[in-house]
């Protein structure tokens, strides 16, 4: 099968040159885990940092030997887990850039819930990471003004919609670029968003804002962060949850205006979303939902094959995705199914596969 791996150790922000597609061996399959066919594979800006040895205390791959972890959505071909077979669908956070994966205590999903690509994006650990920040952490509810930037993303976006849907009063997001404004107000349905990279933004930003902030929900850092702090309301809560302009930056890491936090109140709180695995069910059950009745969605950044996800991942980190960033590695549709009968019959009389 094909795999993606660094040709390099990196210094600097990842470029598409510096991933190359190699053969390798198919995976075998874990205990308590399955190998599945990769279908769908999520591209996240933690990876980035995950390649830099940035993220989390994580070593990153060795270039020319491991492939590019990334969660991806696949089908089962092997299963050693209780109450997952072939033919399954799942979602794991341990995959790779390959048309194969190993994983292990994959979540296995309903095709029925919503469409299997959406738990690559919203309905996926972006999808969870927003909802537990506005519903675990900041607890938006009715009343509340929420300011979030990085809004045409999946998290900033699904920020914005889901504290939305908790009865927040007015929802203001920060985007860089026309483009993305346009997405977040008629897309995602926020009251305003403010172009940062135009001339004049932080007047933009002040009349978006007659009430300050209730809530900030930060995924950017610099200068957005001190911008966001100044807006904020007396006793706000400051959801930390990310930093994007620093993870190939060399320059001072983010900091948070300590003046402010006192004058204000504030209270700040770090997000990490691995804490919140074990409330996944039930995100996806409020998610879909609100999916289904057309109150939550996110554009996608969808690229077509393997071989384009580094050109893919090179927008991504350097903020140039609009939306989602997703591959379609394989076609959804199992190919076994569209083998002629003689075919198919012919494929369940031979053995299993022997990584079961
Ligand atoms: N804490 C957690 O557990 C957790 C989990 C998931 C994600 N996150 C974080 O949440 C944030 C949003 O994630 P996402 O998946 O929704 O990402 P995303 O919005 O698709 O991409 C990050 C965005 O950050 C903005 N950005 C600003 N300055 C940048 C720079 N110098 N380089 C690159 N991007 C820059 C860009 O949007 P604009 O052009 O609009 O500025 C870019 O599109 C990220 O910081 C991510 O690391 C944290």
């Amino acid at each position: 099968m094909k795999q993606i791996i660094l040709r390099r150790a990196l210094s600097a922000r990842p470029t598409a040159t510096d991933f190359v597609a190699v053969d390798a061996p198919r995976p075998s399959c874990p205990e308590n885990g399955v190998v599945a066919r990769v279908v769908h594979l999520s591209l996240d800006p933690y990876i980035g940092s995950r390649l830099r040895g940035r993220h989390m205390g994580q070593a990153p791959p060795r270039p020319e030997i491991d492939p590019i972890p990334g969660a991806v959505v696949g089908q089962v071909i092997a299963s050693r887990m209780p109450g997952v077979s072939p033919g399954d669908w799942v979602h794991g956070m341990d995959g790779a850039w390959a048309e194969e994966a190993a994983l292990i205590a994959p979540r296995k999903l309903d095709p029925k819930l919503a469409p299997l690509g959406a738990h690559a994006g919203v309905l996926g650990m972006p999808g969870l990471t927003a909802w537990a920040g506005v519903t675990r952490l900041a607890q938006a509810g009715p009343g509340d003004v929420v300011l979030v930037d990085a809004a045409a993303g999946p998290v900033g976006g699904t920020v914005g919609q889901i504290a939305r849907s908790r009865g927040a009063k007015r929802i203001v997001g920060v985007a860089g670029g026309p483009e993305k404004c346009r997405l977040v107000i008629d897309r995602y349905g926020f009251d305003a968003c403010v172009d940062y990279q135009a001339d004049g933004w932080r007047e933009v930003l002040a009349a978006a804002l007659p009430e300050p902030a209730t809530i900030l929900f930060e995924n950017v850092g610099a200068a957005l962060l001190s911008a966001g702090m100044a807006h904020l309301a007396p006793y706000g809560r400051v959801v930390l949850c990310g930093f994007a302009a620093h993870y190939h930056d060399d320059g001072p890491a983010a900091a948070i205006p300590a003046g402010p936090v006192i004058a204000k109140r504030a209270k700040i709180m770090g997000l990490v979303v691995y804490d919140f695995f074990p409330e996944w069910e039930e995100f996806l059950k409020e998610a879909a939902g609100l999916m289904r009745e057309g109150r939550l969605t996110i554009l996608e950044d969808r690229v077509q094959g393997l071989a384009a996800a580094p050109a893919l991942f090179e927008r991504l980190v350097s903020g140039a995705t609009i939306g989602k960033a997703v591959v379609t590695v394989a076609a959804e549709e199992n190919p076994l199914n569209r083998e002629d009968p003689k075919t198919a019959a012919d494929k369940k009389s031979r053995p299993p596969d022997p990584r079961a």
